[in-house]
């Protein structure tokens, strides 16, 4: 069949226009423009200093200003971040936790470059209004993430996991060997956070989160359930406690881990990423724990030119 050269021209031209509108309409949500392996990993770099900044904060009173300040490349320093009343053990643990993010940020900068660290927002006002839109009511007094281990154990539950879920996400893009080898390694130790963190929370889970009247459980509800609203793209999140149909084989109530039908974990692109810890449901639109925004390339691309 012979083909028209306009008519050729003007479906090439529909396609082309819906690769860059369809590039605004995805749900799940992939990068706006071709994502190279740096982008990808850079990309991480904005999770790595959130974790960073909270857990030294949280088990030091001090972040990488005074650990490594130039891996933070003259960014501005996160707000509201500080010690935290935390037991013995669960300090030592957030201890660890801080000083893994510090390797992790030196070696995907020492790899790939870096740039300079975001402005993050961890004030207990910022963890107090995410909890609230967790739980659908104002939570009285505030939730203050600082207050005590169990506190900021739910606080921590809200974070290494959403950079778990984006390297299980990032590593099947990834064309080098060296940037898998670098995510992998990275994705090893993140996990391995989680489940501590998760496990910490497991122990406690039908303990009341005093003063208020719902359970370690309930709470890790609630946020998952916020994430996934967040997300826009299903389950992707699961709580400590869940019904069967969502447990390992179907046949545990437990959840230690959260993962899918087969037990693998859920993969999230950087657009579910970013709607989930601006904590706006949307990628165009800074807020949560990044009041300005991500940097690099793709958080960048969704965002006006300053
Ligand atoms: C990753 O690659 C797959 C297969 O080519 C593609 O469908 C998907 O959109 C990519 N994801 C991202 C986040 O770039
Ligand atoms: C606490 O919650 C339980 C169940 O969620 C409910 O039965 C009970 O009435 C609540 N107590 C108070 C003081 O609100
Ligand atoms: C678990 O239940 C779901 C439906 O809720 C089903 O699709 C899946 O195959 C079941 N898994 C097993 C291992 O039975």
């Amino acid at each position: 069949m012979a083909i028209n050269p306009s008519l050729l021209f003007a479906l090439l031209l529909t396609l082309n226009l819906g690769m860059t509108t369809g590039a605004y309409s995805y749900s799940c949500g992939v990068p706006a423009t071709e994502a190279d392996d740096r982008d990808r990993i850079q990309f991480a770099l904005n999770l790595e200093f959130l974790e960073a900044e909270f857990f030294l904060y949280g088990a030091l009173g001090k972040g990488l200003d005074y650990i490594a300040p130039w891996l933070a490349e003259g960014g501005p320093p996160p707000i509201g971040a500080k010690k935290a009343n935390l037991d013995e053990v669960t300090n030592q643990i957030i201890e660890e936790f801080g000083y893994q993010e510090v390797g992790h940020l030196r070696a995907i900068i020492a790899e790939i470059g870096g740039f300079p660290r975001p402005l993050l927002d961890l004030s207990p006002q910022k963890f107090a209004t995410i909890f609230n839109e967790a739980v659908g009511y104002e939570l009285e007094p505030p939730f203050d993430p600082y207050l005590n281990s169990i506190n900021y154990l739910l606080a921590s539950y809200v974070i290494p996991y959403v950079g778990l879920v984006g390297y299980v996400g990032t590593i099947p893009n990834l064309t080098k060997y060296t940037s898998r080898r670098l995510v992998a390694g990275l994705l090893g130790v993140e996990s391995g956070q989680d489940a501590v963190l998760r496990t910490l929370l497991y122990e406690r889970a039908h303990e009341k989160v005093l003063p208020y009247n719902k359970t370690v459980a309930e709470f890790t509800i609630y946020i998952s359930e916020l994430r996934n609203r967040l997300g826009m793209c299903g389950i992707k999140d699961e709580g400590l406690i869940v019904p069967l149909e969502l447990g390992a084989e179907n046949r545990t109530e437990s959840n230690i881990l959260s993962a899918d039908a087969n037990s693998l974990s859920y993969a999230r692109t950087p657009p579910e990423i970013l709607r989930i810890v601006y904590g706006t449901g949307s990628e165009y639109k800074p807020g949560g724990f990044f009041p300005h925004g991500g940097n690099g390339r793709i958080a960048r691309e969704f965002l006006p030119e300053p």
